[in-house]
């Protein structure tokens, strides 16, 4: 609950994807405005200990350094604050794993070949899914950055995962 004190931060370091969630935030009517930031989820502009909750959406596979980002999200959480990523992930079930795989590899850039303002975006897609952990991975960098009761949970089959941890 946020509370009649509460403010929510949107923050991005690009200023049209920016512009992009001001108009999604005039369309959902929201009864709590929300304070965009432009600034580098790296090095969060923010004290330590200052929110209750952060979470990212299909952000931290876009970080040049995940651990980095994870540090990042725990330093501005109070202690027994909350952190819920949801991101693209890996399946587990060895045959929808390896097609999965296939598919971000070889089909994905040629998705992105079909235009050429898609090329570069759809092959980042490509490259960055195949850097990043997979779920169990991802919750363990999790624990070693100083997250406790570390959840994790599958989406459609494992392409997608939301994990949560709490700051110690
Ligand atoms: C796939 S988009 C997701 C946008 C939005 N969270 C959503 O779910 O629709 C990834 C976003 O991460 C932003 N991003 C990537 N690296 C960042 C960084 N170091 N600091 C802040 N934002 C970053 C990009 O500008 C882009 O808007």
């Amino acid at each position: 609950m946020l509370g009649e004190q509460g403010e929510v931060i949107g923050l991005d370091f690009t200023a049209a994807m920016l512009e992009v969630a001001r108009q999604a935030e005039r369309k959902a009517a929201l009864t709590t405005p929300i304070i965009w930031q432009e600034a580098d989820a790296m090095n969060l502009p923010y004290p330590d200990e200052c929110f209750d909750g952060v979470t990212i959406g299909f952000g931290l596979r876009n970080l040049p350094d995940i651990d980095q980002g994870l540090r990042e999200m725990r330093r501005v959480l109070k202690p027994g604050g909350r952190l819920v990523c949801l991101e693209l992930s890996h399946p587990t079930w060895p045959v929808f794993r390896h097609g999965h795989k296939l598919f971000v590899r070889f089909a994905v850039p040629s998705i992105g070949n079909l235009s050429r303002r898609g090329e570069r975006n759809y092959q980042w897609l490509s490259d960055s899914l195949q850097r990043f952990p997979g779920a169990a991975e991802l919750a363990d960098r999790m624990l070693q950055v100083g997250l406790k009761d570390v959840e994790v949970h599958r989406l459609s089959g494992g392409i997608a995962a939301i994990h949560k941890g709490i700051r110690c």
